[in-house]
């Protein structure tokens, strides 16, 4: 069975405080995008897993979250899998790319096993494997609270195009949370006016209020990120802004020709840098 891994972005992403277990309590504005892996996923009866991970430089044992999704799925059953990514979305891209893969994982066993769990039971086996699976099991728009896996879902953005652009550096999570922990006081993105602007329709209003914290701690880093924001506005984005803890930074576009010229303009400079628009939360 193939399956398609959505990409996910934060349109806004705020840390309310740190909880004793040592995570941090946040609250975002997720969408899921049509970007994204696609998942050859196979039953086998002789209970082996194995995975290709796509690129070479990625795990293909215990380590790689898509191939513990198959283990924890199928746990007990005496079945195994076989999984091959076609991978797409850049590694430590804060675009959710290893969790998306496991709840693709997960969605596709959930079929192919016949087992129709629901898309919360799948959720709660995802958030075993990771924050952001959860989301990732039926993507969409939805507010984020928690750890990630407190999901409330919002009104869809409407279609518009998207231009997403990674940098060739790659930003450390924790190192991020840390440094927004040290931080007394600083800006916060207007969540209820994102989800407001969602509600009527509002894709100026979505794009005008998106606001990432990781962004005001980046240090030295933050200028190159900058610039990209600044080139995706100068070209017509509505607003940009950096997704989870980075290095992917997205623009926000109504005029669809405007988009695919400043995905022309940012590709000359930047390896990976897509095309791509919003996706509706799928069915389980
Ligand atoms: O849950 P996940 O394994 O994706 O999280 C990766 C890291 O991000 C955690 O080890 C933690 O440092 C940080 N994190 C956090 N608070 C969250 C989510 C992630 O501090 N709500």
């Amino acid at each position: 069975m193939i399956v398609r891994a959505h990409g996910k972005l934060n349109l806004s992403l705020d840390v309310l405080g740190k909880s004793p277990d040592g995570y941090h309590d946040l609250r975002m504005v997720m969408q899921s995008v049509e970007f994204g892996d696609d998942l050859d996923v196979e039953l086998r009866e002789d209970g082996q897993f194995s995975i290709d991970p796509g690129r070479w430089y990625l795990p293909s044992d215990g380590r790689n979250l898509a191939l513990r999704a198959a283990v924890l799925f199928l746990e007990g059953t005496g079945l195994g899998a076989s999984i091959r990514v076609n991978k797409r979305t850049p590694v430590c891209a804060g675009m959710g790319g290893g969790s998306s893969d496991a709840a693709a994982v997960l969605r596709a066993l959930n079929q192919l096993t016949g087992a129709h769990k629901s898309a919360q039971e799948l959720r709660d086996m995802g958030l075993k494997l990771g924050s952001d699976v959860p989301f990732c099991v039926t993507g969409g728009t939805a507010l984020a609270e928690g750890r990630g896996q407190l999901l409330t879902p919002a009104a869809p953005l409407p279609d518009c195009a998207i231009v997403i652009c990674k940098p060739a550096f790659a930003i450390s999570t924790p190192e991020l949370f840390g440094r927004v922990d040290a931080r007394r006081s600083r800006l916060r993105p207007d969540t209820p006016g994102i989800l407001e602007a969602l509600e009527r329709g509002d894709v100026p209003g979505v794009a005008r209020r998106m606001y990432n914290v990781f962004e005001d701690v980046l240090g030295r880093r933050r200028g190159e990120i900058t610039a990209i924001k600044s080139q995706l506005t100068a070209l017509g984005a509505l607003g940009a802004v950096m997704t989870g803890s980075g290095s992917s930074v997205f623009g926000i576009f109504t005029d669809e020709d405007a988009a695919q010229a400043a995905q022309a303009a940012l590709s000359r400079h930047y390896q990976d840098c897509f095309l791509t628009r919003p996706s509706r939360a799928l069915e389980v």
